[in-house]
């Protein structure tokens, strides 16, 4: 049986608009006040709609933040947002190092770390993501390829600021195909990616780790029921209320209290 409490997270990625955001953003502070209390809920949304988002989920049990954030403080970094700045609009949540940053905007495995300081700089709740290409799986690499990008941040912080950061472990062939990894599959390198923490200190060990990558409201369970498997990042499904919060639900029916 699963001992850590159970963490579902949204990331829309670049999707959302006012009046779609307004009726989801609802539904889900609604919907997710039935869950078992250690449920933990957020989403991260695109950036122009924080002060929505923190007006509408404002008093419920969702938390929200952001996709990404600068590696610099402040300064002349045209397009950029620090993450002080997402901290102005209630948010506790940022997301570092999502394979489409890593791929399309060059993100490297140092960028990534240096990004999640800031994020922890700024008292936020860095989820570092982690994952390997299916050539990479097919190479039979991927736990060199999600070691190396873990450690590469783990190296950069103390102890006591590992233990505040959550890793989700996103398989890229996974993500958006509709082919999520097995549970078998995602838990083996959940296993792995645990012992990495445990080796940072025991403090480390009980991070939470997410898995992402095609949950759906038909897989969530298996996927959440797995020993090392302590929640999800949620793609295109956190997009419509009805499967995110099924899937939310799917956590609550295996969480440690429920
Ligand atoms: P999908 O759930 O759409 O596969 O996306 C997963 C993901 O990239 C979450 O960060």
């Amino acid at each position: 049986m699963p001992k850590r409490a159970k963490l579902v997270v949204g990331n829309w990625k670049m999707h959302g608009r006012l009046a779609e955001n307004a009726t989801l953003l609802q539904a889900v502070a609604q919907g997710t006040g039935e869950l078992p209390a250690d449920v933990r809920v957020g989403v991260c949304v695109p950036c122009p709609y924080l002060a929505q988002t923190q007006s509408l989920l404002e008093g419920s049990r969702v938390m929200w933040g952001v996709q990404d954030v600068s590696a610099f403080t402040h300064g002349a970094y045209t397009g950029e947002v620090a993450a002080s700045m997402v901290t102005d609009f209630g948010s506790t949540l940022a997301i570092v190092g999502h394979s489409e940053r890593r791929a399309y905007h060059r993100e490297s495995a140092e960028l990534v770390a240096v990004k999640t300081q800031r994020v922890l700089e700024a008292g936020l709740t860095p989820i570092v993501c982690v994952g390997e290409t299916l050539e990479e799986r097919e190479a039979d690499l991927t736990e060199q390829v999600v070691g190396a990008q873990l450690d590469e941040v783990l190296v950069k912080l103390s102890e006591q600021e590992a233990a505040r950061i959550v890793v989700a472990y996103e398989p890229v062939w996974a993500i958006g195909t509709g082919k999520s990894a097995s549970a078998q599959q995602a838990q083996a390198v959940h296993a792995f990616l645990r012992s990495r923490l445990a080796a940072k200190g025991a403090a480390v060990a009980d991070v939470p780790l997410l898995y992402g990558g095609s949950v759906k409201p038909e897989n969530a369970e298996e996927l959440f029921g797995q020993m090392d498997i302590d929640g999800g990042l949620i793609g295109g499904a956190s997009l419509k209320a009805q499967d995110f919060l099924a899937i939310c639900k799917a956590a609550g029916a295996i969480s440690v209290s429920g």
